[in-house]
């Protein structure tokens, strides 16, 4: 299985399936005359504007601009990688996917470890229907922790009873299974006696820790009253590096539908106990801050992340880290939020508290990151009158430099002038008070940890947790809260935040222009770049309001370079154009843009990263669409090589 899959497969693999049978498997498509159409799974809505066109096997969304090919689909609609949608696709036509040779990964060279920790996982959970002592675990998992046998099968809870060796008797049985059971820390060589070994999980409740594809990879165990410690971990092995993991996150992405948001908790409990609730977006840290990895793996899938706290001292103080892990890791159109927990409460009580509906408007409360960080810049102050507003804004500068050069950026600088009433750009030329590096030092709740990212790497099939396995279910009575499996689109929205009584600014993700709105308002300001700019032709035939737009603009100032924005305003007649003009015109980023120096770079930055998504999305099922014989000539072939390539790296 080593390896790259071949292009020439994902070729053919392509020719034989049809878009049409894949997404109908997983929409309800109406034909439209030759066409099919559906609601968007990728955006809310009431009215279909989701499109499948099956003759040239793409679909296209008019409402969210989501557009692509077989591969892409699946991929976004399944939220898998390139290399699991394959996967996925090609056992459906019955394909094996073969693998060009290339050295073996990081599971590849454990693959036998990672099978004891699976079947480890499965003795585990075995134990929770078979184990004599199971009523001590049921009993608790039921009436202690009010959990259904549904949603104990959902996270894969298994018990490991008390005993020394019961795992070991079962699983050791060769000297080779001893070894490897010991290298995915399930054993523990006893002191005394080299080369003798007993269980590390005993009396315990299992939860099986699994990567974002599904793979068991470590465990939590949970005492079952007070013994320390609480929850006893599998130490850090070849496969489990605990800063890189999010608990849940495998099991939110199968079981959320549109999955666009992720709330990160503390506990394993948590999760679980949401998801039972019907919250199924929620991932926990394994016992360590949250840091700028987990928020950039989880950029990678949702636009807005939900970091939950407690509302005491040591919340707060936590809420600080993320906050210092998410500014360097922001990016424009992604939103963090910070969810500050009444004192006393964790997500498992509160939700069960409150319910549901009650939980969710608390997350829509929450606070915005700006919010979190112009109050705790307000904290740190120390001194009076001016000299205090002097560090509150110099607070403000040092937290703000961590962040990359976005949107953002500007925004929050902005936000800054008005509430100090300064001149940041007087400030930033200041040094910050403390230096920050890239990435912030995380203060480990529990352990030590590294980071390595192995989580891009082709799944063995046999390694994958199996999910059509018989399983047990304890629990006779249905419990009251079923677990569902389905989730609606939660709502954007801007709340205000809880540290502050009184939020004069609007929220800055609200406000701030998309990349494509960026470039519309360097054009209409420095009209003169235009000439020096080349627009793909699909690009300037993209059918949403700005593209429409910006394609309009660069045409007129491209064509006539002595003319300004008053004759193109004078020209224009689209209203709904004309109003969008004048927004961009009127909103702030406008005063910074006229005096911009990288206008020409700006706009030609949006051009290359939407052609390179136009050509993600769509260029491969353009080019597929002629079937796979007429990609003859070089130049598509080449296109093409490259658009894999770079759907390759996306995910
Ligand atoms: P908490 O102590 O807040 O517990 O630990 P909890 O999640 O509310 O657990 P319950 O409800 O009492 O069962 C939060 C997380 O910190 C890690 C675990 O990941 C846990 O889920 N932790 C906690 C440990 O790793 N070891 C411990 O001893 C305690
Ligand atoms: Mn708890």
């Amino acid at each position: 299985m080593a390896g790259r899959i071949p292009d020439q497969f994902i070729d053919e693999l392509l020719a034989r399936v049809d878009i049409t049978d894949i997404i109908s498997s997983r929409l309800t498509l109406r034909k439209t005359g030759q066409n099919y159409s559906a609601l968007c799974p990728f955006h809310n809505e009431k009215s279909p504007s989701f499109s499948v066109n099956p003759a040239k096997q793409f679909y296209y969304c008019f409402g969210c601009g989501a557009g692509g090919n077989a591969i892409s689909f699946v991929m976004e609609n399944d939220h898998l990688d390139f290399v699991e949608a394959i996967e996925l696709l090609a056992k459906d036509a019955g394909m094996e996917v073969p693998r060009e040779q290339g050295a073996p990964d990081r599971y590849e060279q454990n693959a036998d470890l990672l099978n004891q920790l699976t079947q480890s996982a499965s003795f585990f959970q075995k134990q929770l229907i078979e184990n004599e002592q199971k009523t001590k675990a049921t009993d608790y998992l039921a009436k202690e922790r009010g959990l259904s046998g549904q949603i104990a099968k959902v996270f894969g809870l298994g018990f490991a009873p008390p005993g020394w060796d019961n795992l070991l008797q079962t699983l050791g049985k060769s000297g080779d299974q001893k070894e490897q059971l010991l290298l995915a820390g399930m054993l523990i060589e006893k002191k005394d006696q080299a080369g003798h070994f007993y269980d590390r999980f005993r009396d315990r409740i299992m939860f099986p820790i699994r990567d974002s594809r599904g793979r068991v990879i470590a465990f939590g165990g949970r005492a079952f009253g007070d013994e320390k410690p609480k929850y006893l971990n599998s130490p850090e092995t070849p496969v489990f590096q605990k800063s890189q993991e999010l608990y849940g996150l495998y099991e939110a992405k199968q079981n959320t539908q549109q999955l666009d948001h992720i709330l990160i908790v503390e506990g394993y409990m948590d999760v679980i106990v949401l998801a039972q609730h019907g919250i199924t977006n929620a991932v926990a840290t394994l016992g360590t801050s949250v840091n700028s990895n987990h928020i950039k793996k989880l950029f990678k899938l949702v636009s807005k992340v939900t970091l939950c706290f407690d509302g005491d001292k040591a919340g707060r103080a936590a809420a600080i880290r993320g906050l210092e892990a998410t500014l360097p890791v922001m990016q424009d159109g992604k939103q963090v939020r910070f969810l500050f927990l009444p004192e006393g409460e964790d997500p498992d009580s509160l939700v069960r508290d409150i319910g549901k509906d009650a939980f969710t408007e608390k997350l829509e409360d929450s606070s915005s990151l700006s919010h979190v960080l112009f109050e705790h810049a307000r904290n740190q102050v120390t001194l009076a009158d001016e000299e205090g507003e002097a560090q509150f804004a110099q607070n403000v500068m040092s937290q703000i430099q961590a962040l990359p050069e976005i949107t953002y950026k500007s925004v929050l600088l902005k936000q800054l002038e008005e509430q100090a009433g300064i001149d940041t750009s007087k400030l930033s030329a200041q040094k910050p008070k403390y230096q920050r590096t890239a990435e912030p030092a995380q203060q480990q709740h529990y352990d030590e940890a590294q980071y390595t990212d192995y989580d891009d790497i082709p799944l063995p099939e046999h390694l994958a947790y199996d999910h059509d396995e018989p399983h047990y279910d304890y629990s006779s009575t249905p419990a009251e809260t079923g677990y569902q499996t389905k989730k609606k689109n939660s709502k954007k929205s801007f709340g205000k935040g809880k540290w502050q009584d009184q939020e004069e600014l609007p929220p800055p993700m609200a406000i701030a222009l998309t990349q494509t709105e960026h470039a519309i308002l360097c054009l209409l300001l420095h009209p003169n770049v235009a000439a020096d700019i080349e627009v793909s032709e699909p690009l300037l035939r993209q059918p949403d309001l700005d593209m429409q737009i910006f394609s309009k603009v660069w045409r007129f100032f491209n064509k006539h370079s002595d003319k300004n924005l008053g004759h193109l305003l004078g020209n224009w007649q689209n209203q709904e154009q004309t109003e969008k003009i004048y927004y961009l015109l009127n909103h702030q980023d406008a005063h910074t843009k006229s005096k911009l120096i990288n206008a020409k770079q700006e706009v030609k930055d949006m051009i290359a990263s939407k052609e390179e998504s136009l050509g993600l999305n769509n260029a491969i099922s353009r080019l597929k669409s002629k079937g796979n014989e007429t990609i003859k000539d070089n130049n598509s072939r080449e296109e093409l090589r490259r658009l894999i390539e770079q759907m390759r790296k996306k995910k």
